[in-house]
C-alpha cells in the first residue's frame, strides 16, 4: 500500500440497498444477494460518503498512483478505489491491470456524424478486450471476499471471456452459460483458453440468464452476470477514469450502447456519486442506443407508461453481444435516464455496420454492439438533440478483433440477417474488399496502376 493510501474502509461505511422506492430495505455486503430478499428489487452497493477527503485531494490521489509501483495503484479499477470501498482488506482485490484505456479523438466519425468532434473512450482495450474487465476487476474480488469456489454467468461472449479470466485469476472454477451457435468466435475462444466450462444452450441469452439466476439461488455458484451489484461498481471506473482524462470538465454527452443495461447503470450510478463528492462541474447527459432489433428499453423510454417493461420474446441482430430481449437492469438504468436527463435511441443494422466502418477508418476499430453509438449519434444530431457543437465521448465497448467474421463479412458483401424466415441483407456502403490477385509482379502492377 501506498503511504497516502487513504482506507477507503476507515471513512465510508459500505451497505446493500434495495433500488425500489418504498422499499429501500438494507443489507450487510457479506450476504450473497442479487436481488431484495423483501420485494425482488435490484441492489446498489451504497455507501455512506460522509468523507473528509476533498474533492482535489481525490483527483490528486487518483493520479499519484499512476506513477506507483504497486498492481493495484496502477489498475485504472482500483485506482479510484476510494469510490469503490466496498473492499475492506485491498491486498484481497484481483486485477489484470484493467481500465486506463485510451480516449481517441475521430475526426472522420465526428464528420459522419455532423459533430464538430467526437471522442471514443476505448474499453475495447482491456486485458481481455471488453468493459467487462472493469467490472470483473470488483465482481471476482467480491467472490473472493465471500470465498466463494465456482462462478457463472450467463453471456452473449464478453462477459464470459472476462469472467473466464479473472476466475482464473482468482484460482477460481468458472461455468459460462452461453446462446449456443450465438457467440462471436473471439469470445468463445477466450472463455475456452481461460479454462471455464462452456455451456451452450439450446435457447436464447434470456433463457441462459434465466437459467443461470436460478442455479445460483439454488446452487453454490456465485452468479457474476451485472445484476451482482458489485459488477456495476468496476464500470463506474469507467466514466470516472473518462473524467480524469478530460480534465475533470464533463462533456455534454456520454453514449453507450445498451444490451442488459448494466454498463449505462453503472454510468448513472457513477455520475450520482461524482456529484456527491464534488467531482462533477456539470451534469453530463447519458444517451444508450440499442440495436432495433433488440429495443424493449428504447420503447420503454418512447412510451407513456414506464412501470413495466414489455420483454421481446426473440431479439434479433446480427451485434450479437446486445442480442438481449430482457435486459436486467433496466430499472438502474431508467434511474439514470431519469438522474441525467438522458434518451435511449435505436438504430437499424445497417446504420450500425455502416458506423463501425466509419470507426475502422479512423484507425480505431470496434466490435458490432460498440458501433451503435455512433450510429445513434447521427440520429441524435439529425434530430437535433445533441447539437454539433457539443462535446460528446462515446464508450466503445468491445474489440474489432471479438468478431472478425462481421467485419469481413460487411466488406466482402456477404453480411445478412436471417430472422423470422426474412432476410435482411447488409449494404457495403463503406465495402473496402480484398483484391485477389495472381502470384506475379507484373500483374499486381497493372491491378495497383503502378
Ligand atoms: N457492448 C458489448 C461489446 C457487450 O459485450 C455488451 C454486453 C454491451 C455492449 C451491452 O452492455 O449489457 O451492460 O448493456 N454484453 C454482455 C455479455 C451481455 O454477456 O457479454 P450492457
Amino acid at each position: 500500500m501506498s503511504t497516502n493510501e487513504t482506507s477507503a474502509h476507515d471513512k465510508f461505511s459500505s451497505f446493500l440497498r434495495c433500488i425500489e422506492e418504498g422499499c429501500e430495505a438494507q443489507y450487510s455486503i457479506d450476504q450473497r444477494l442479487y436481488s431484495c430478499p423483501e420485494c425482488g428489487g435490484l441492489l446498489d452497493v451504497a455507501y455512506d460518503f460522509e468523507s473528509s477527503v476533498s474533492a482535489d485531494e481525490l483527483k490528486a490521489l487518483f493520479k499519484s498512483r499512476k506513477t506507483s509501483d504497486l498492481d493495484i495503484d496502477r489498475s485504472g479499477v482500483w485506482r479510484f478505489r476510494e469510490l469503490l470501498p466496498f473492499v475492506a482488506d485491498t491486498s484481497q482485490a484481483i486485477t489484470l491491470a484493467e481500465g486506463n484505456t485510451p480516449i481517441y479523438a475521430a475526426p472522420r466519425s465526428a464528420d459522419y456524424a455532423g459533430l464538430a468532434s467526437l471522442r471514443f473512450k476505448h474499453q475495447g482495450m482491456n486485458p481481455t478486450g471488453s468493459f467487462k474487465d472493469d467490472g470483473m476487476a470488483t465482481g471476482v474480488t467480491q467472490a473472493r471476499v465471500l470465498r466463494a469456489t465456482a462462478v457463472a454467468c450467463a453471456s452473449t461472449g464478453n462477459t464470459s471471456a472476462s469472467m473466464a479470466a479473472y476466475a482464473a485469476r482468482a484460482r477460481m472454477r468458472a461455468f459460462v452459460f452461453v446462446p449456443a451457435g450465438q457467440v462471436a468466435f473471439g469470445k468463445l475462444a477466450q472463455a475456452l483458453e481461460y479454462g471455464a466450462s462452456v455451456i451452450e444452450i439450446e435457447g436464447s441469452f434470456d433463457d441462459a440468464m434465466r437459467i443461470v439466476r436460478e442455479l445460483a439461488e439454488e446452487t453454490d455458484l456465485y452468479l457474476l452476470n451485472s445484476i451482482n451489484p458489485f459488477r456495476l461498481e468496476g464500470q463506474k471506473t469507467i466514466v470516472i477514469e473518462m473524467m480524469e482524462q478530460l480534465g475533470w470538465r464533463a462533456p455534454d454527452w456520454i453514449v453507450v450502447p445498451g444490451g442488459n443495461l448494466g454498463n449505462s447503470s453503472a454510468f448513472g450510478k457513477a455520475l450520482h456519486e461524482m456529484a456527491r463528492l464534488n467531482l462533477l462541474d456539470l451534469r453530463p447527459r447519458l444517451a444508450i442506443i440499442q440495436a432495433s432489433g433488440a429495443a424493449p428499453f428504447y420503447e420503454l423510454f418512447v412510451s407513456t407508461d414506464r412501470t413495466a417493461l414489455k420483454p421481446y420474446a426473440s431479439a434479433a441482430t446480427l451485434a450479437t453481444a446486445i442480442r438481449i430481449g430482457n435486459p436486467i437492469s433496466w430499472k438502474k438504468a431508467l434511474r439514470a435516464i431519469d438522474w441525467t436527463r438522458g434518451i435511449v435511441e435505436r438504430v437499424t443494422e445497417q446504420e450500425i455496420a455502416d458506423a463501425k466502418a466509419v470507426i475502422g477508418s479512423d484507425g480505431i476499430g470496434c466490435e458490432p454492439a460498440s458501433a451503435a453509438t455512433l450510429a445513434g449519434i447521427r440520429r441524435l444530431v439529425a434530430a437535433g438533440e445533441i447539437r454539433s457543437d457539443d462535446t460528446v465521448v462515446a464508450v466503445l465497448t468491445g474489440n474489432l478483433l471479438k468478431d472478425p467474421d462481421y467485419t469481413i463479412g460487411y466488406h466482402t458483401g456477404s453480411l445478412t440477417l436471417d430472422e423470422g424466415g426474412t432476410r435482411t441483407v447488409i449494404e457495403a456502403s463503406f465495402a473496402n474488399r480484398p483484391l485477389r490477385v495472381a502470384a506475379s509482379k507484373d500483374a499486381i502492377k497493372r491491378l495497383l496502376n503502378l
